[in-house]
């Protein structure tokens, strides 16, 4: 930590709340996964191209890759790790699941949180079309994209 440089931040995460302090320029991927030990955000190009890093942030999808820790103070952070309830796997866990829509399983933490974000922000069921722009943000560079989309397709009802 440098020198008279730290703030103290507060954030909820996955339901759970945080003081930590937190250097200035540290970015929020950075925080949950190093402050936080929360490694299922991962982080990849680090400049919001890949989509890996994606989390929801006061309910929307965002790349955590490009905020900045401090940005996040006060806010309620959902990351991969608060997806499955109570042993109970996310619906679009269990569809990954069903229709092999990963393997390495890199680019799946950020797509299952904007996936998350797209079924629950919305009031009409997304369209196999929406899914798919949707996806447009995130780079997978081992399943292919169908499987994806049919998992989250079958989720949504589309
Ligand atoms: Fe954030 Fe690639 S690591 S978009
Ligand atoms: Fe490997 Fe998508 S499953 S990058």
């Amino acid at each position: 930590m440098g020198d008279g440089l730290v703030n103290v931040i507060t954030v909820t995460v996955n339901g759970r709340s945080y003081s930590e302090a937190v250097e200035p320029r540290l970015l929020l991927s950075d925080f949950l996964r190093h402050s936080l030990g929360l490694t299922g955000t991962h982080v990849g190009c680090e400049h919001g191209v890949c989509g890996a890093c994606t989390v929801r942030l006061d309910g929307a999808a965002v790349r955590s890759c490009l905020l900045l820790a401090v940005q996040a103070d006060g806010a309620s952070i959902e990351t991969v790790e608060g997806l499955a309830a109570n042993g109970d796997l996310h619906a679009l866990q269990e569809a990954f699941r069903k229709h092999h829509a990963l393997q390495c399983g890199f680019c799946t933490s950020g797509i299952l949180m904007a996936a998350a974000d797209l079924l629950e922000n919305r009031d009409e069921v997304p369209t196999r079309e929406e899914i798919v722009d949707m996806l447009s943000g995130h780079l997978c560079r081992c399943t292919g994209y169908e499987p994806i989309v049919n998992a989250i397709a079958e989720v949504a009802g589309s």
